[in-house]
């Protein structure tokens, strides 16, 4: 009888703790909680392109392919992704703005002169993981059925933009991989992201209900951009042109040096070299009422295509990634620029 009733007691003891554990299972977040991690716990399935584990290896092979077109494999070096760009032609591999919330050309050039880095027309690569659609908006425009997967389809939006926007090939099924493993370890983790005071006391509280749970499910999605929108602009009418008039020259010479002269600079991905000469800026400033692509007001909104012999194009930016204030800004710096004598 004894005996039963340790035997009892123990299994009671089994029971309470397994429960214990059970209630325990819910995550406590901490700053380096991956957002992923988070999400899946409050009920989110896994997404098509889910890791459970960083490989390092494959990290650094994806890392070298994004920023060298190829990695390494012992002494052999891979075959070359595009002769003419590397993914970081076009894309950050870093945080982009202060808050993860806004990311509109203002916000993106601020941070981009805060941290001393190029201003893309890309969006960035971090927390890219994290997104849930790809190509967004304007873009089936431009790529029609290319992009009818990579919408939905990481893997597929690497694909196409090696192939497409890289004018370069398709990649093997390793390489994605490594790329995909490269944007895990540049997930976003709670740190990164920034949420009102009532999702961190629901963060805080161990003993959630069901609705607290989808409350800090709904709260945390909207912490932080899941989707880069992406509309097309058309050039500016030449009456809505204010020729650089109520721009900000100083800002200008940011966006040119930060974005222009990031692919033009001795024609690195172009054969337009561009810099900061009294001859290229009366070289703009002539071309300012046109509608054309040596006009600053058309090239950027329409950017340029390949063509056959030459695959270097120029990508179009957003409304998204720079607003036409912006290229008031840029007109005014280039007029400032012309009515100097150097
Ligand atoms: C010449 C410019 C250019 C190059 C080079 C380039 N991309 Fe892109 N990429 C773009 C543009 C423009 C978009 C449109 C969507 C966006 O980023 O806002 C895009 C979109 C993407 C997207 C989807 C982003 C999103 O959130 O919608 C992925 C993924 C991507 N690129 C991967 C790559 C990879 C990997 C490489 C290198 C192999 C690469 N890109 C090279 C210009 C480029
Ligand atoms: C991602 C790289 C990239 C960025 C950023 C970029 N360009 Fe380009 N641009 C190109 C490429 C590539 C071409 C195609 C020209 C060629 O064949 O080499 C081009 C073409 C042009 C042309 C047309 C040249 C011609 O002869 O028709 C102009 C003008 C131009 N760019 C201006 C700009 C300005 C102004 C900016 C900044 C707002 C800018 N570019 C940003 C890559 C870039």
């Amino acid at each position: 009888m004894k005996n039963f009733s340790t035997i009892f007691f123990a299994l009671m003891v089994i029971v309470f703790c397994s429960f214990k554990i059970n209630r325990s299972t819910q995550l406590t977040a901490v700053p380096d909680t991956s957002i992923e991690l988070l999400l899946t716990s409050l009920g989110e399935p896994k997404s098509q392109h889910y890791i459970e584990s960083v490989d390092p290896i494959k990290v650094k092979k994806g890392e070298s392919l994004i920023k060298n077109g190829f990695a390494k494999e012992g002494i052999f070096r891979s075959k070359i992704i595009s002769t003419y760009f590397t993914c970081v032609d076009c894309h950050s591999l870093n945080r982009e703005s202060e808050d993860s919330r806004k990311t509109s050309p203002e916000d993106r050039l601020n941070y981009a002169i805060k941290t001393n880095q190029p201003f893309y027309p890309g969006s960035t690569f971090w927390g890219i993981y994290n997104r849930t659609s790809w190509y967004n908006g304007d873009y089936i425009k431009k790529y029609g059925d290319i992009i009818s997967e990579a919408r939905t389809s990481l893997s597929e939006s690497i694909q196409v933009c090696a192939k497409y926007c890289s004018a370069g090939r398709f990649l093997e099924d390793w390489e994605v991989e490594a790329i995909l493993h490269y944007f895990k370890s540049n997930e976003l983790k709670l740190k990164d992201i920034q949420f009102d005071e009532q999702t961190q006391v629901l963060l805080n509280n161990a003993n959630r209900n069901e609705k607290q749970q989808k409350e800090l499910y709904n709260k945390l999605v909207n912490s932080f951009k899941r989707k880069e929108d992406a509309s097309f602009l058309n050039p500016m009418s030449r009456d809505d042109r204010k020729y650089g008039q109520n721009g900000d020259p100083k800002r200008g010479e940011e966006i040119f040096d930060r974005s222009c002269l990031h692919c033009h600079f001795q024609g690195r991905v172009s054969h337009l070299k561009l810099d900061k000469d009294l001859l290229t800026a009366k070289w703009f400033v002539k071309n300012l009422k046109d509608y054309k692509d040596e006009t600053l007001y058309q090239i950027i909104r329409y950017g340029t295509y390949t063509m056959a012999g030459r695959n270097q194009y120029m990508p179009l930016y957003t409304k998204e990634k720079m607003s036409d204030g912006q290229i008031e800004d840029l007109v005014a710096y280039i007029k400032q620029l012309a009515n100097s004598n150097e």
